[in-house]
């Protein structure tokens, strides 16, 4: 009954107008990643790739950050700049590769390889963040291993895929955490290879964290944000897109001239939208906004801990 009455309340408003009305009552910024849906995407201040967001919570002035991503990009926002109140418009906005890295775990496989170097992809919890001597995410992993001495050994978590992209890119020889992302291995070899011939002048962008057939035929791979600039700057006037399907909005928008194809799941489904991050509305957006709650709460040591590996990734960045 409260819930059908909510619903109703909500049908009732003007959510663009009441979103941009609490972010000045609250002195809120909305930070979002580029897997947000478009609307979430239109009403944030920022919108970014993981590293650029991480840089731009590090930096914010205002007394609240509403973060529409997942968990795990908040918590690096709250990290990073612990006295905002950082909202999550669903706590349950989780992430695989944070899921499928569970600190014991990591603590088990990383006592295995003592006087090792650790370097773990942003999308892993804090715990695993604070057991890790270096973070990076998908623009700057080749760099932060690069900048590891060559004789030392390193460990690299929790995504495989990024992992092998970044042993190919580098010639190092990366002990890898067997991990993937679930939108990104979902991409179809043969579907790709299909529709390539039947766009022949298309190039095919994609994200590292794809499995290591589909980057093979990939023209471009990089981050979120790399493809976008890509798709922007780059002579081509058709691309295949390998990663989850919300960066398109920015796509069309910075290249409205341009032919943009998603690339096809296996299955028939939409699962080249991530589950995660597509938990956030605008509704959850405002209710934030208007009770600020969900809040994202951290312990002070664990906060400490984890926020020398990420600092040592931006000094890198
Ligand atoms: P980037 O935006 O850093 O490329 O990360 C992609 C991703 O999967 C975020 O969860
Ligand atoms: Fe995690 Fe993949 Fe979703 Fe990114 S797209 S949040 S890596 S599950």
């Amino acid at each position: 009954m409260a819930e059908a009455s909510l619903k109703q309340e909500l049908s009732e408003l003007d959510l663009d107008d009441e979103i941009r009305r609490l972010k000045v009552e609250r002195n809120a910024i909305v930070l979002a990643h580029y897997y947000q849906e478009s609307e979430i995407q239109d009403l944030a201040d920022f919108i970014g790739d993981s590293l650029a967001l991480a840089q731009q919570a590090k930096k914010a002035e205002a007394d609240v950050i509403l973060f529409a991503g997942v968990h795990f990009m908040a918590e690096t926002a709250k990290i990073l700049n612990p006295t905002r109140t950082v909202l999550v418009p669903d706590m349950n906005a989780g992430c695989s590769l944070a899921d499928g890295c569970p600190v014991d775990r990591f603590r088990a496989w990383k006592a295995r390889y003592p006087g090792a170097v650790v370097v773990s992809y942003i999308n892993c919890t804090a715990e695993v963040k604070a057991e890790s001597d270096y973070i990076c995410t998908s623009s700057n992993a080749v760099k932060i291993v690069q900048a590891i001495p060559a004789d030392r050994q390193v460990l690299f978590a929790p995504d495989k895929n990024l992992g092998r992209f970044v042993m190919k890119q580098t010639g190092r020889d990366l002990v890898l955490w067997p991990g993937t992302c679930i939108v990104h291995e979902t991409f179809s070899e043969r579907k790709l290879i299909a529709l390539k011939q039947k766009h022949p002048e298309a190039k095919i962008i994609a994200h590292p964290e794809c499995e290591e057939q589909l980057l093979e035929m990939a023209d471009f791979i990089g981050s979120t944000l790399q493809l976008l600039n890509y798709v922007e700057n780059d002579n081509a006037g058709a691309f295949i897109v390998a990663t989850e399907s919300g960066i398109l909005h920015q796509m069309r928008k910075r290249a409205p001239q341009k032919l943009l194809i998603a690339a096809p799941p296996l299955a028939n489904c939409a699962c080249n939208e991530c589950p995660f991050m597509r938990l956030n509305t605008p509704e959850k957006v405002y209710l934030a906004l208007r009770d600020l709650t969900p809040q994202l709460v951290m312990d002070e040591t664990l906060r400490q801990r984890a926020l020398l590996p990420i600092e040592r990734m931006l000094a890198l960045s």
